[in-house]
């Protein structure tokens, strides 16, 4: 119930089994306040209008909703992308496939892939980090480019388009190719914590490895000779991903942890 003077310290006690900080966050947010104004203003009376907003938001962190949707944003890279619905939640693994990506290559004018952008957050990232290199990205997901596009408001060197994976790109045209794609299986039990997300963006067939595959696969020919592909993949298929990349032709495989030591990223060169 809304009392018509709440301070914000019983705003904030209203919270139910999430934590201190998320419900910081979405009063931040509503109020247009940083999180240490609201520790320093535990005191202060929120007017009912903020209040509505607030408990509204609130009930649905309490209902399972990700912070991410309710905030609007993500921070990836020490970057905040804007998410939605139509978006995967870039993750901090996914970090760790930029991180690789940025020590294969220096500053100078290389062609890079970002395939199935997502929000856009490996996309634009490589482009913010390395000023000389010039970003393609695509999705198939109309939605999703529309949110990757006002992510990029201000980066210069990415270019967007809808695409099927490797379709429409010329070949032997490309450096670095970089792919997050969906890779969990449909009756994998993480999809249940999952329910927010698109599930185009997270399910493959043939448990898990179709679309692993069709990367795979379609990206030989649109690599230079001696160019990169990067993947992540899920925790349990670092085997099946090495030989897949083996099988296709690929050489110098290296397979990486991510930050919690889980298999989770590939790197190989095509000749
Ligand atoms: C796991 S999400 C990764 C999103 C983003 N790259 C990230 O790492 O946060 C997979 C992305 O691939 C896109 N996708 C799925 N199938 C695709 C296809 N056939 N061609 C291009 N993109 C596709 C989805 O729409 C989704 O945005």
């Amino acid at each position: 119930m809304i009392k018509s003077m709440s301070t914000v310290h019983e705003l904030l006690s209203k919270a139910d089994n999430i934590s201190l900080l998320d419900s910081q966050l979405i009063l931040g947010s509503v109020l247009g306040c940083s999180r240490t104004w609201i520790i320093a203003h535990h005191n202060d009376v929120v007017c009912e209008k903020i209040q509505k907003n607030f408990l509204s938001k609130l009930k649905r962190r309490m209902g399972g909703e990700p912070i991410a949707y309710i905030l609007g944003y993500r921070e990836f890279w020490s970057q905040n992308f804007l998410v939605d619905r139509n978006t995967l939640i870039p993750r901090p693994e996914t970090e760790c496939m930029v991180e690789i990506a940025l020590e294969q290559l220096p500053n100078t004018p290389t062609t890079v892939l970002d395939l199935g952008t997502g929000c856009g957050a490996i996309g634009i990232t490589l482009a913010t980090e390395r000023g000389n290199w010039h970003i393609i990205a695509n999705d198939i997901s109309g939605s999703a480019l529309k949110v990757a596009q006002r992510n990029a408001f201000n980066t210069k060197n990415i270019a967007f388009f809808r695409g099927n994976w490797c379709e429409a790109i010329r070949p032997g045209s490309i450096n670095l190719i970089v792919c997050n794609p969906p890779y969990i299986e449909r009756n994998d039990n993480h999809l249940n914590h999952l329910e927010y997300e698109p599930l185009s963006a997270l399910v493959s067939p043939d448990r898990g490895l179709y679309d692993l595959r069709q990367v795979i696969k379609e990206s030989r020919s649109l690599l230079v000779k001696d160019g990169l592909l990067i993947l992540e993949h899920g925790y349990l298929q670092r085997d099946k991903v090495y030989q897949l990349l083996h099988n296709h032709g690929y050489i110098n495989i290296e397979m990486f942890d991510d930050l919690s030591g889980k298999p989770r990223i590939a790197l190989a060169r095509f000749r």
